[in-house]
C-alpha cells in the first residue's frame, strides 16, 4: 500500500482541496481505491467514506460504511421517489453538518433514487439548497461494471421519475445542473500485459469478437483438474454457498463451528451480510480467506490461506504460499460513525476474520484483486459488467480458468453506458432528450 499518486490523481486532489467535487472514473485496476486511500489520509478537513455495499466499504478500508448506514437509510421497498418522507435523523444531521467532504467509492452500484435521497438530507441537515447543502463530493466509480440493483417491479416507476427502466447515478437529477469536474483515470496497475489489458477493454465494451472468445476460451479447464488454491467466481450467490458446502464436505475430518456475536448497532441495516459469517464452519484442512486486514499487515482483506488446526480461541492457518502459520484470533469489527471531531461506535460484532475461500459471487469480488481464479460458466453471465468484473480481479490471464467456455451473450453491456462514456462521461451528459450519438 501507499504507492507514489500518479499525476493524474495528482489533479483530482487539486480540485478536491478547491472544494470542487469531482467524478474519477477509470477501468478496473487503475488505482481508484487506492487513490480514495491516500485522500482520505491527506485532505483537510472531515473526510467520510461510503460504498454502496458492505463488501465495497470494507475493500475500500477502516471506518468506511455503506451509504444506508451513514444516511440511516431504511430499507424500502418500491425505492426513495417520495424525499420527503425521509426524515433526517438529529444524529445523522449532526454528522452531515460536520464533514467537508464525502467520498463515494463504486459509484456504478448507486441508484439515482439514493442518490437524490442523500442530496436531500445533506440539504436539509445543512440548511442549504446547494448540491449536498455545500459538502465536496468524491465520486468513484466504472459504470462499465456492476449496475444498480433494480428489481423488475421498480423497472416502470424509475421510467416514470427518471425516463429510463435502467437508471444509473449519471440520472441523479440532483447532478442534471452540476458542474462536477470529471477526470478519467487511464494508467491500469493491476495487469500489465497489453494482450490481456486488450481483451479486458473489449469485454468491459462489450467489444467481443470469435477472437476474443477464442483467446479467452483457450482458458477452460477442460479434463484439467481445477488448480488448487484458486477462488471460484460464480454470478449467483446459491452456487457460491453450495461450491463452499460441497469442498468442505469433501475434506476428512470434523466440522468445527464458530459462531459470531453482535452488539448495538451493526452493518446488516439493507440485507447485507457480516464481515465474516454468523456460522462459521471449518475444517482443518480447509481453504479460507481473510475478512478484515491484519492490524500490523500480516494478511489482507481477500488473503487466501488453509487452516492448519482449529481451536477454540485461536485457528492455526498457513498463507497461501508461505512455510509458517500463524494463529489468528477473533477479531472485533466496530460500526462507527464520525460525530464532530470524533468517531462514535454504535455496536460490535466478534468473530473470526475467516470465512470458506473456494467461492464468492462476482458482486461481491467488486473492488479485489485476485490470484488465481476459476470462472464458474455453466449458467451464463446475466448483468451487465458481470464478466467484466469477475476476468478483471485477476493480474494475468495464465491465472484465469473457466469451467466451461464464454459465448458473446456473457458479455452483456448496456447502451446507455457506452453512450455515456461515448458523450464525454459528463455526469449530465446523457440526460433523457440528448441524443444518443453513435460509437
Ligand atoms: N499508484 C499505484 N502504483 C502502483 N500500484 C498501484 C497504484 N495504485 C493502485 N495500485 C495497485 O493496483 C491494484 C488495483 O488498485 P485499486 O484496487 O485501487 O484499483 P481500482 O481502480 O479501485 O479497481 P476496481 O475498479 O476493480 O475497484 C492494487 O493491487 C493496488 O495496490
Ligand atoms: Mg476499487
Amino acid at each position: 500500500m501507499g504507492h507514489a499518486i500518479t499525476a493524474e490523481q495528482e489533479r483530482v486532489y487539486g480540485d478536491l482541496l478547491l472544494g470542487r467535487s469531482v467524478l474519477l472514473l477509470g477501468a478496473a485496476g487503475t488505482g481508484k481505491s487506492e487513490f480514495i486511500r491516500h485522500a482520505r489520509k491527506h485532505l483537510p478537513g472531515r473526510v467520510a467514506v461510503v460504498a454502496p455495499t458492505g463488501m465495497a466499504a470494507m475493500n475500500v478500508g477502516v471506518g468506511a460504511v455503506t451509504i444506508h448506514s451513514f444516511f440511516q437509510i431504511p430499507p424500502a421497498d418500491g425505492g426513495y421517489f417520495q424525499r420527503e418522507l425521509f426524515a433526517v435523523k438529529s444524529r445523522v444531521a449532526g454528522l452531515l453538518k460536520n464533514i467537508d467532504y464525502l467520498i463515494v467509492d463504486e459509484v456504478s452500484m448507486v441508484r439515482p433514487d439514493l442518490f437524490d435521497l442523500m442530496n436531500s438530507l445533506a440539504q436539509r441537515a445543512r440548511g442549504s439548497s446547494e448540491f449536498f447543502g455545500g459538502i465536496c463530493l468524491l465520486l468513484v466509480g466504472d459504470f462499465h461494471q456492476l449496475p444498480p440493483v433494480i428489481r423488475t417491479g421498480e423497472r416502470e416507476l424509475f421510467r416514470a421519475h427518471y425516463g429510463f427502466p435502467n437508471v444509473y447515478l449519471f440520472d441523479a437529477k440532483c447532478l442534471q445542473n452540476e458542474e462536477l469536474s470529471t477526470v478519467r483515470l487511464t494508467k491500469i496497475f493491476r495487469q500489465r500485459s497489453e494482450k490481456f489489458l486488450s481483451l479486458l477493454d473489449r469485454i468491459g465494451r462489450g467489444d467481443v469478437d470469435s477472437a476474443v472468445l477464442k483467446e479467452l476460451n483457450g482458458r477452460v479447464l477442460g479434463s484439467n483438474p481445477e488448480p488448487r488454491g484458486a477462488l471460484t467466481i460464480t454470478p449467483y450467490r446459491e452456487a457460491a454457498e453450495l461450491k463452499n458446502e460441497e469442498e468442505l464436505d469433501a475434506l476428512p475430518g470434523l466440522v468445527h463451528e464458530y459462531v459470531g456475536q453482535r452488539s448495538g448497532t451493526f452493518l446488516p441495516i439493507n440485507g447485507e451480510e457480516l464481515p465474516s459469517p454468523e456460522r462459521l464452519l471449518l475444517k482443518e484442512g480447509a481453504s479460507v480467506l481473510f475478512t478484515c486486514n491484519a492490524p500490523k499487515g500480516e494478511w489482507a482483506n481477500g488473503t487466501a490461506a488453509t487452516v492448519k488446526r482449529l481451536g477454540r480461541d485461536h485457528i492455526e492457518v498457513q498463507l497461501l504460499g508461505r512455510k509458517r502459520s500463524l494463529l489468528v484470533g477473533q477479531h472485533q469489527w466496530s460500526h462507527i460513525l464520525p460525530s464532530g471531531d470524533e468517531y462514535v461506535e454504535t455496536g460490535t460484532y466478534r468473530q473470526f476474520p475467516l470465512r470458506l475461500g473456494y467461492a464468492l459471487t462476482v458482486h461481491r469480488t467488486q473492488g479485489k484483486t485476485c490470484d488465481e481464479i476459476i470462472l464458474q460458466r455453466d449458467r451464463r453471465f446475466f448483468a451487465h459488467g458481470q464478466l467484466y468484473v469477475a476476468l478483471s480481479r485477476a493480474r494475468t490471464l495464465e491465472t484465469v480458468h473457466l469451467t466451461h467456455p464464454i459465448s458473446r451473450t456473457d458479455a452483456l453491456t448496456d447502451r446507455r453506458v457506452i453512450d455515456y462514456y461515448a458523450n464525454g462521461a459528463r455526469i449530465s451528459a446523457n440526460s433523457p432528450g440528448t441524443g444518443h450519438r453513435k460509437t
